[in-house]
């Protein structure tokens, strides 16, 4: 078969990295048989430089017409400590997810074996962990209107809203995984002092009947930040509004010791994107020593989710291991020789 991709490289080691997914599709695309056509747009602080727009109407456009998108990273140090930029780089990606109508953010959080040593965590703590964080990603506080300064300029507000509807559909998503899972689900909020939260749980409870065979359970958002850390093997699939997620999925990230390792995809109304969940990791850029791992796992779930080819995911993640176990890897995890970016693109494709 033939698909259309949409490569979005973006800012930092994004095109590093993004390149080397490439070289591992290619390598799926001759094993089993398929073409991907990839196709350039610009966004991010790369895309402010060049035409003045975070997420220009080309780039748009050419995700709406492929079948999946993948992504590398965005930001740039020169807009971080400067509070009174016009435009920012971050804003290419909100309006990304809200034009592409990407209302899922999934993130696996699995540990390797190998590199658990790495982890902030007690081994025995953290061994075996093994959960998905769904985040939504188009509402709350993100996107909520009114925003802004009062007119002395001395008081700033967001609003966090949040519609039934949303949560429905999100949720929808969070017991979807469950099924597929260990059919637990964890529903995270802050109904102990936010409206929002009170319709998210309102709504999850009408939703339960419908999913018997589904464990719900309510954590607070505090609560959960703590008991990711100290039970992570307790989660199964974690749902929650975008702020929380934001943060609680950072947290996740850092548990199993391998940041370069996860993968995310987005998923909605259009076409889906899938990306790294490190950062644009400016101090790396274009010295070739980034970890492509995530995003050459990040491929393994466009595979999955956006063109239903399991066999082809599967045959990336044991790749994946392998050039783990046999010591294929950069710097950032690598104890003894240290490999580069590029080098360990090309192995995974030379051994997929
Ligand atoms: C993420 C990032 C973004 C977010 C930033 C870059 C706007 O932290 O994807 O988690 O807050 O959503
Ligand atoms: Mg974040």
């Amino acid at each position: 078969m033939d698909y259309k991709i949409a490569v979005l490289p973006g800012d930092g080691i994004g095109p590093e990295i993004v390149e080397q997914a490439i070289k591992v599709l290619n390598a799926v695309g001759k094993k089993f048989n398929h073409r991907f056509d990839f196709t350039e747009a610009l966004v991010g602080a790369t895309a402010i430089d060049r035409v003045g727009n975070p997420f220009p109407e080309e780039t748009f456009q050419l995700c709406m017409d492929s079948d999946a998108v993948l992504f590398g990273a965005i930001g740039d140090p020169k807009y971080d400590n400067d509070p009174k930029a016009k435009v920012r780089p971050e804003q290419g990606l909100l309006a990304m997810r809200k034009k592409l109508g990407l209302y899922a953010n999934i993130r696996p959080v699995t540990t390797f074996k190998s590199l658990i040593h790495k982890s902030p965590l007690r081994r025995d703590l953290v061994e075996g962990a093994d959960f998905v964080v769904i985040r939504e990603l188009t509402g709350g506080i993100y996107f909520g209107e009114p925003r802004g300064r009062s007119e002395d300029q001395n008081t700033a507000y967001d609003t966090c809203t949040y519609t039934r509807e949303e949560v429905q559909r999100i949720v929808k998503l969070g017991f979807e995984y469950a099924a597929k899972r260990n059919k637990r689900l964890t529903v995270v909020d802050k109904a102990n002092v936010l409206a929002t939260s009170r319709l998210w749980r309102e709504t999850v409870q009408e939703m339960t009947p419908d999913h018997p065979d589904i464990e719900v359970d309510y954590m607070f958002v505090d609560n959960a930040a703590m008991q990711i850390i100290q039970w992570p093997r307790k989660f199964d699939v974690m749902v929650t509004e975008n702020m929380f997620g934001d943060i609680l999925s950072d947290e996740a990230s850092v548990i199993t010791g391998s940041l370069g390792l996860l993968p995310s995809a987005s998923v909605g109304i259009h076409t889906s994107v899938f990306e790294p969940i490190h950062g644009s990791y400016p101090q790396a850029a274009g010295k070739d020593i980034a970890n492509p791992l995530a995003t050459v796992l990040s491929a393994a779930m466009l595979l999955e989710i956006s063109l239903n080819l399991t066999t082809e995911a599967s045959a990336i993640r044991e790749v994946v291991d392998r050039s783990i176990e046999e010591g294929v890897i950069t710097e950032d995890i690598a104890e003894g020789k240290a490999y580069r970016t590029s080098e360990v693109g090309d192995w995974l494709a030379e051994n997929l």
